[in-house]
């Protein structure tokens, strides 16, 4: 058994769900988190002082540590070439070039590799000025989703119910100078966060989880990076993963590699189950915050095996298995989220509380633990069925104490009235 050496880039609540995972596999040699959080410290060595958008700086301090593997967890690095640089540097990278990550990065690159490959997804244009813009949406009426065309954490983007919405989100965006803005029609449906591990145009789906967007309970309110996820996520049956797979992920992978720009780790296609079949929203080309903590939750078999195997692109063999069941992560924000959060509320009964906690935006200060961020904790727990995982995560929010904490308190509400029988209206 050949044991790795990893270094895992991030500081989120997926970060600390991956470290949380990674620390059960017995091919784990030793673990380093950069710039990691207080969660992650307990789990491995943390590197605060790293930069991890420069790409030269970890290739350099992956080959000083001897580093096997580097696991990039948020988009950030992705995006500046961190994966280009540790790969040049002869080593295994779980993550996209930078080229390959545009599928996150630019709006605009996804929607014309759709149109390109026929891919299902919703009806756009592309804007570059305010004027043109506010036509677009006066003629097509609403509703609308407006969008600026770029990384955003999940919070560039306005469903907008009227025209009044639409107008404002423009001149929002368009106070930017140099602004993009991609305009699209509104999917109806119910949205799931479907994750597909991918060397190259090789495909593993893993199991499919629903996140809570908006801030409010009701999915109210403004969009967020994502408020709580719950999976397996039933609604998308075994019909529609082929269906996905064979018109939207084969086909994107297909065109990435014939570009030259080989898609290599975690696809994630957020899809719209809309009356036509499942239709592209957006791609992330890494896991999700916060459904890598339900998906964590729930997997049996050694995270270290899989994020290898799509690293250097030998998927054949490599068996992935899931534990029974359900689990559930209710997000835990500071007030003030997703507009500026309230800092250095301090928190505690972690331990205790029941349930496994997953930290983000967190830190110790004068030895306490306070809010440092937007999401700050995410409260995860595993049970035979949603209702019982669910109670689970709730009691054990109800035992930590957290002065300025907003969640929401009907995370995976579809599943659990389709658990009940209930049907959805
Ligand atoms: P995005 O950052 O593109 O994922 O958008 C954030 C959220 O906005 C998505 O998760 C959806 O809930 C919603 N959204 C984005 N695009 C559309 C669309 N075309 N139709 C309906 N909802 C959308
Ligand atoms: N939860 C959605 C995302 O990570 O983008």
């Amino acid at each position: 058994m050949t044991r790795l050496r990893v270094l895992l880039l991030g500081a989120g609540g997926r970060e600390h769900a991956l470290a949380w995972k990674l620390a059960q596999s017995p091919r784990l040699d030793w673990l380093v988190a950069a710039p990691g959080n207080p969660g992650m410290a307990r789990l491995g060595m943390v590197e605060p002082g790293l930069d991890i958008l420069d790409g030269e700086a970890v290739a350099r301090f992956a080959r000083a540590r001897g580093i096997d593997l580097v696991i990039v967890g948020p988009e950030a690095p992705l995006a500046a070439g961190v994966a280009d640089a540790v790969g040049a540097a002869g080593i295994a990278v779980f993550g996209p070039s930078a080229a390959a990550a545009r599928l996150e990065t630019s709006k605009g690159f996804t929607k014309a590799l759709c149109d390109e490959a026929g891919i299902p997804t919703a009806r756009w244009a592309r804007f570059a000025a305010l004027a043109p813009a506010l036509a677009h949406v006066r003629s097509a009426g609403a509703p609308l989703v407006v969008k600026a065309d770029g990384l955003a954490a999940g919070k560039g983007v306005t469903v907008a119910a009227t025209l009044a919405e639409a107008e404002a989100a423009l001149h929002a965006l368009f106070a930017t100078p140099g602004a993009e803005v991609v305009i699209e029609e509104c999917l109806e449906g119910e949205e799931v966060s479907v994750f597909v591990a991918c060397p190259g145009t090789q495909a593993l789906p893993l199991l499919a989880a629903q996140d809570h967007k908006r801030l409010g309970e009701g999915d109210t309110g403004p969009n967020t990076g994502g408020m709580g996820a719950c999976a397996p996520a039933s609604v998308f049956t075994p019909a529609l993963e082929a269906e996905t797979m064979a018109r939207i992920i084969r086909p994107t992978l297909e065109t990435m590699a014939a570009r030259g720009t080989p898609f290599s780790g975690i696809l994630f296609a957020g899809l719209m189950l809309t009356r036509e079949g499942p239709k592209l929203i957006e791609y992330n080309v890494r896991f999700g915050d916060p459904e890598c903590q339900v998906l964590m939750l729930l997997l049996e078999s050694d995270l270290l095996d899989l994020v290898e195997a799509t690293a250097t692109g030998r998927l054949a063999g490599c068996e992935v298995r899931w534990k029974p069941g359900h689990a559930l992560g209710v997000v835990v924000a500071a007030r003030g989220y997703p507009g500026t959060p309230v800092a250095g509320g301090e928190i505690g009964g972690l331990d205790s509380c029941g349930a496994t906690v997953f930290q983000a935006g967190t830190r110790f200060e004068d030895g306490r633990l306070v809010a440092a961020g937007g999401r700050v904790l995410t409260v995860g727990a595993h049970a035979p069925t949603l209702r019982a995982a669910a109670d689970a995560a709730y009691a054990a929010i109800g035992k930590i104490s957290f002065a300025d904490a907003v969640f929401r308190r009907d995370i995976g509400w579809r599943e659990l009235a389709r658990e009940a029988g209930e049907g959805l209206a």
